[in-house]
């Protein structure tokens, strides 16, 4: 396949044979390695940042494969001397800055179908635990809480919410989001969504009902569910102003990327039980330190009560599921 801005050939020779493939975050390469072996070589550079990435391979590498922990600005895709493609070893391509790559001829492409499943069957997880209260109640258990009494089984489980009727509002209705909207409907939600920028009647095809703004969707939902990408226009999405714009006491779950959700206003609004719970697969800060005392969600003393953290549930697969990576042959380039 041809791309049109492709960086030309390397001016001081012909192309190595064995071209230099570098992952440059994460160990595993397990589905890209069978196929990489016989025709590159390839570097693990395990780095957070293109400070920590080797010389040889910021002069060398052809190709770069990335995960979502580490960030290609313009001044770091500049180091890259003789970069023609980055594969983004998942759906996301928030951490590349696609506007410099096509600007320096480097094609981005991502696997955009690789969790949809896996991702909507955590969001679903994270939305019936704070309805069902499965985490709380197993806490109570293990701290030794008896509960054998109607009343005090009433008590353990106070809070816990009957999900028919109730109304689940998706933001952002892509893969991930029809997929979790499907299963909701399944439990019997009411499912609402916005997104603006998908055609007319697409409502219908689903059998969902769409809102027009935000504001709409924020004021009718009993839970709200992030599945948005995360782009230049929609930081903090979730912030102190669309929080007011919520149901007093109503869910937030989100599974998208952490930059939606000012956590700050999350956590402010989570102490003055305007927010009933939330549910955070993603956190503005990765990796989340659970346990670190300046975390500003563990400042205010929520996770226990209020939020149950996950760190990328759905972006975790058997094995078999993992082949989904190989249609990075059929890649997207986004830009
Ligand atoms: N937690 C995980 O492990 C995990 C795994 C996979 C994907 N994800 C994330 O889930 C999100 C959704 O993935 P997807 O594959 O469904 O993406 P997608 O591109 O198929 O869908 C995203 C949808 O969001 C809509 N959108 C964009 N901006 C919006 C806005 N401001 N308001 C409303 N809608 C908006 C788009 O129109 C699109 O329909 C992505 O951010 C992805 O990175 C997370």
């Amino acid at each position: 396949m041809l791309f049109l801005g492709i960086r030309p050939p390397i001016l001081n020779g012909p192309m190595h044979p064995r071209p230099l493939v570098a992952l440059l975050d994460g160990r595993d390469c397990t589905v890209e390695m069978p196929i990489l072996k016989d025709v590159a070589t390839v570097a693990f550079c395990d780095a957070q940042s293109t400070q920590e990435i080797h010389e040889k391979v910021l002069n060398e590498a052809v190709a770069a494969l990335l995960y979502h922990t580490i960030t290609l600005s313009r001044d770091d895709l500049e180091k890259f001397k003789g970069l023609r493609v980055i594969v983004r070893i998942g759906s996301g391509f928030d951490n590349v800055d696609i506007k410099a790559a096509a600007e320096l001829g480097i094609a981005v492409c991502n696997v955009p179908a690789a969790s949809v499943e896996e991702t909507a069957d955590t969001s679903l997880c994270l939305i019936l635990n704070l309805y069902r209260r499965v985490t709380w109640l197993h806490q109570a258990l293990r701290e030794g809480t008896r509960a054998s009494s109607v009343e005090q089984i009433r008590e353990v489980a106070s809070g816990a919410a009957r999900i028919r009727g109730e109304t689940l509002g998706i933001i952002g209705l892509g893969r991930v989001g029809q997929a979790v909207a499907l299963r909701a409907k399944a439990f019997g939600f009411g499912v609402i969504f916005y997104d603006p920028y998908l055609p007319d009647g697409v409502e219908r095809s689903l059998g969902l009902q769409r809102m027009a703004t935000l504001q709409d969707l924020l004021i009718h939902s009993d839970c709200v569910s992030l599945h948005c990408s995360l782009n230049e226009h929609n930081h903090h999405l979730i912030n102190d102003f669309t929080i007011k714009q919520m149901r007093q006491g109503a869910f937030l779950v989100n599974t998208s990327r952490g930059g939606l959700v000012d956590e700050k206003a999350l956590a402010q609004a989570l102490k003055e039980a305007r927010i009933r719970g939330a549910a955070l697969d993603v956190h503005e800060t990765e990796p989340f330190r659970y346990r670190q005392p300046s975390e500003e969600l563990r400042e205010q003393g929520l996770p226990d009560g209020g939020v149950p953290v996950a760190q990328h549930g759905g972006r975790h697969r058997s094995p078999r599921a993992q082949r989904s990576r190989l249609q990075v042959r059929e890649c997207d380039v986004p830009a």
